[in-house]
């Protein structure tokens, strides 16, 4: 299977890649161990929610909550905010973490290629790095607008044809050949809904686009969490040679210790897509 259609088959997506939240957490953990943006990623997507008290707010691939974990104390009163995903091991983990916080949540397992709820339901729709996993985005789109009121909003995140593109260089020419099941490229182009496309997809479905860039880079100084970060995305059927992750681990501690550190650069951005 090419990556492409792995990185949207839902049942790699459900029951390998996001059957809980480990693989998700390397790559997040990343970000947040080694971020230089001035504010925290999910705080910045969550101030373009635009909450005001008592709005209704569904988030289609919540995976463990995080948007809501890390702004908890800025939920406006009485929202109502439901939480889904196409993995039940993602939303039993949000679930967890989030039911008895005092505010009212629902949790729902689904594909925003399907969504249970009646039309004209939602304020605010959220899409936060989810929708290059979606196989049929115009399905997805067509849902998004069926479920929302007149004058709601979609945020839908995700990275740009430059996200993270040093990757490819990290790797040295000796080892290419035996770690080449690790993702070890830019992490943006492979996407099929992404910064450059985006605007186009969602024109047809809303009457304006806007997209805001993120602010980011990432200066790393540790070898383990990027290691973790590239075996987060390897499939299930691949292998890399203990040898070779040997060799790649003190390739990269060298590294670090002659230049202080690892630069990787980010192109992460939302769309904020509105209804009138
Ligand atoms: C990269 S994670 C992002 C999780 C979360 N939004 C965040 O930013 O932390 C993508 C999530 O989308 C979910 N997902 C993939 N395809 C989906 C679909 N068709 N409908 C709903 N959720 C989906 C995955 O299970 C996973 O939890």
């Amino acid at each position: 299977m090419s990556e492409v259609k792995l990185f949207q088959d839902a049942h790699y997506l459900q029951h390998n890649q996001y059957r809980t939240s480990s693989n998700l957490d390397a790559r997040a953990g990343l970000h947040r161990q080694f971020s230089t943006a001035d504010v925290r990623w999910q705080p910045w997507v969550f101030d373009w929610l635009a909450l005001t008290p008592g709005m209704r707010v569904l988030e289609c691939g919540c995976g463990p909550g995080w948007l809501w974990r890390e702004n908890m104390n800025r939920i406006p009163a009485n929202c109502h905010i439901t939480l889904t995903d196409l993995s039940p091991g993602m939303v039993a983990e949000a679930e967890a973490a989030l039911a008895g916080s005092g505010h009212r949540f629902e949790f729902q397992q689904a594909s925003i290629q399907a969504l249970d709820f009646a039309d004209g339901t939602f304020d605010v729709v959220v899409a936060n790095h989810m929708l290059y996993h979606v196989p049929d985005l115009p399905q997805a789109l067509a849902e998004v607008q069926r479920v929302m009121k007149e004058n709601g909003r979609l945020v839908a995140a995700t990275n740009g044809n430059k996200h993270m593109v040093e990757l490819a260089d990290l790797v040295p020419d000796a080892l290419k050949k035996a770690v080449s099941s690790l993702r070890m490229r830019g992490q943006g182009e492979m996407l099929a809904f992404r910064l450059e496309n985006g605007r186009a997809i969602l024109e047809p479905y809303f009457d304006t686009v806007e997209l805001h860039l993120y602010d980011d880079s990432l200066w790393i100084t540790e070898v383990e969490p990027l290691l973790a970060y590239a075996f987060s995305m390897i499939s299930p059927d691949e292998n890399v040679p203990e040898t070779a992750v040997t060799q790649l681990r003190e390739a990269w501690a060298a590294k670090i210790e002659a230049d202080g550190g690892i630069r990787i650069s980010k192109h992460s951005g939302v769309f904020v897509a509105a209804t009138k």
